[in-house]
């Protein structure tokens, strides 16, 4: 059987769409390539499962006068009889970030005076409880802080560890 073959222009005019739509589709994989090469990635944040880093260092490095901040969670990590808590920075009074005074060994709220220990348990001051925590886990040798589910603190009252300022108080 002979093969039909199209007429010349009609060919020229095949050939010339088949390129067309070859350098349109490189093209389009050239754009998301470089598109997917310089997007942002989006890091875990507040709210999420934030990574505070490797177990073993946190357990190492965090004492009495030294807490980890993390950014990302806000919140701080706090080894206490050598267990890890996370505790939320805003202050359960007002909403002030606490910072942790390492001279006293506390965490002393700015704003209005209340004072919590390296658990969270209230100490003092106008707040109604303790600060608020998130449950943290373990995997693959990284502490990983669930920010999505804060926990209420322990109401004022509550003291399960011993903690008398080791000096002198920042506010
Ligand atoms: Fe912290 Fe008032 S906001 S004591």
């Amino acid at each position: 059987m002979a093969r039909e073959s199209l007429p010349d222009p009609e060919r020229r005019k095949v050939l010339r769409n088949l390129w067309k739509a070859g350098a349109v589709i490189l093209a389009l994989e050239a754009g998301w390539t470089s598109y997917d090469f310089v997007r942002p990635r989006r890091a875990a944040g507040f709210g999420e499962m934030v990574d505070v880093g490797a177990e073993k260092d946190l357990m190492e490095t965090l004492g009495d006068r030294r807490v980890l901040y993390s950014l990302a969670g806000r919140c701080y990590v706090t080894k206490v009889e050598g267990k890890l808590y996370a505790l939320y920075q805003k202050c359960p009074h007002l909403g002030c970030k606490v910072p942790f005074c390492e001279s006293s060994g506390w965490f002393e709220c700015p704003c209005h005076g209340s004072r919590f220990n390296r658990k969270g348990e209230w100490l003092a001051g106008p707040a109604p409880k303790g600060m608020w925590r998130f449950p943290l886990e373990v995997r693959d040798g990284r502490v990983l802080v669930d920010t999505g589910k804060p926990i209420d603190g322990p109401p004022q009252g509550v003291r399960t560890v011993d903690q008398p300022p080791l000096g002198p108080h920042c506010s």
